[in-house]
């Protein structure tokens, strides 16, 4: 099918790249032409496993092409993806201005019937504006659709999650839009739901804010098990064989980040309230993630006692292994309270250093993770990257000027460490 995606951003991006990858003509818009020349040339400007070889490979066999203008993609193609950011506003609220934008050039641009597809997390109800919007600046009486079509990729594995989902969730309002997408996505073979627009746009937050509530509620036991000599990990295992609950998202650490997870709730906490429901779970969920980085800052403080002019060794920045996202990363408040501590920072990540020059004023930025622990006071680990697992622990202990490891995502067997003479401090589990 010919589709168009407007908005190349992490989520449309992967989206058209996936699209062409099964054969279809796909047109990837975005406003920054800048992007737009680079991604031209094949190179992405976002860390995603796979995606540049995927995004390379289809652009030599002209299934993808990248361009500026929303006009070309409409008349170019019959399936129109509004992928768009929808970033939170200081009330919390989703704004929405891109998306009505996009509604509106879309519209002004219609020459035949077309199928308008929100790919972008929106608030339950958007589609209705969308329609509306069409409806006002189409210039003369053309029919069109517009359905919901919700994204549930994680960063890192994002072309993973799009081929392989565990379900694909469509609202739709005609027979010809079902049709429509129902052949789009039949090549994927997953579940496919379909379902009413409201429903759909339903779904995703009410997924992402489930997902959340676990973290939440696992980091929750965490501290009972601080204050009960229970070990947090083997609570997870222990519920995650129940079925009706299982093993993921049930890993206690320093909490959620990323730009999904806290924009989403934000959203549908102010979306219940607007239908006059207050979603008190959902801001005890945000609460309790907020409180888990005070609980870990406050674990490093009762280690060092004295914080400030200590050299502090950091492993991980990004908001989970194999991104180089740093949005909302418990890391950087971690940091931010350290340094406004008198605290010396050396870090080592693997993929996002390159990005946050800039932003981490006074932050020491090492090669590889031994340079983090040199003539550091301890060890913090604050992203569980693979990397991580194997280390050295021998060259680590010369090298830190105490043998001190503060865990904050449980990637290491505290035994093993503490055989090896290491104060090993975890989250949930008997210090
Ligand atoms: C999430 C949703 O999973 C995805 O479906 C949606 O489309 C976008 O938001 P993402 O934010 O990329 O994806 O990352 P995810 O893997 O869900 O992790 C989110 C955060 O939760 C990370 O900060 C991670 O460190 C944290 N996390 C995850 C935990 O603290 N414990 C866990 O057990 C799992």
């Amino acid at each position: 099918m010919n589709i168009s995606i407007i908005g190349s951003g992490y989520v449309g991006l992967v989206t058209g790249a996936c699209f062409s990858e099964l054969g279809n003509n796909v047109i990837c818009v975005d406003n920054d032409t800048k992007k737009i020349t680079q991604l031209k040339k094949g190179l992405v400007p976002i860390y995603e496993p796979g995606l540049e070889e995927l995004i390379s490979n289809n652009l030599k066999k002209k299934r993808l092409k990248f361009i500026s203008s929303i006009k070309e993609a409409v008349y170019a193609s019959e399936v129109i993806f509004i992928a768009v950011g929808t970033p939170s506003l200081e009330n919390g609220e989703a704004d929405l201005t891109g998306i009505e934008n996009v509604a509106r050039n879309i519209a002004i641009n219609m020459a035949g019937y077309r199928l308008i597809v929100e790919k972008s997390t929106v608030p339950v109800e958007t589609g209705k504006w969308v329609k509306h919007t069409i409806q006002t600046y189409i210039k003369r009486k053309i029919r069109f659709d517009v359905a919901s079509n919700p994204e549930f990729l994680r960063e890192g594995q994002a072309i993973h999650d799009f081929m392989h989902p565990d379900r694909i969730v469509v609202g739709v309002e005609s027979a010809k839009a079902k049709e429509a997408l129902t052949n789009l996505y039949k090549p994927i073979g997953a579940p496919l739901v379909v379902t009413d627009i409201e429903s759909a746009e339903l779904i995703k937050h009410a997924s992402n804010s489930f997902l959340a509530t676990k973290i939440s509620f696992i980091n929750a036991i965490s501290r009972i098990c601080e204050k009960t000599g229970a070990d947090v990990t083997e609570v997870s295992r222990g519920m995650g064989l129940d079925k009706r609950i299982g093993p993921g998202f049930l890993n206690a650490g320093i909490g959620y980040g990323g730009s999904c997870f806290p924009k989403d709730l934000d959203a549908f906490i102010t979306i219940a309230e607007k239908t006059g429901y207050d979603f008190t779970l959902l801001k005890s969920v945000r609460e309790i993630n907020q409180q888990q980085r005070l609980f870990f800052i406050n674990k490093i403080k009762d280690a060092l006692w004295i914080v400030k002019d200590k050299t502090i060794g950091i492993l991980g920045l990004s908001f989970k292994p194999n991104t180089d996202d740093i949005r909302n990363a418990p890391a950087l408040d971690i940091i931010y309270a350290l340094q406004k501590e008198g605290a010396k920072i050396k870090l080592y990540d693997p993929s996002s250093m390159k990005k946050t020059k800039g932003l981490l004023a006074g932050v020491k930025f090492c090669r590889d993770p031994y340079e983090a622990c040199r003539g550091s006071d301890c060890l913090l680990i604050l992203t569980e990257w693979d990397e991580f697992k194997e280390l050295d622990f021998n060259k680590i202990k010369k090298s830190l000027k105490r043998s001190l490891i503060i865990d904050g995502r449980n990637l290491y067997d505290g035994q093993k460490l503490k055989k090896s003479g290491f104060n090993y401090i975890s989250i949930g589990k008997k210090s």
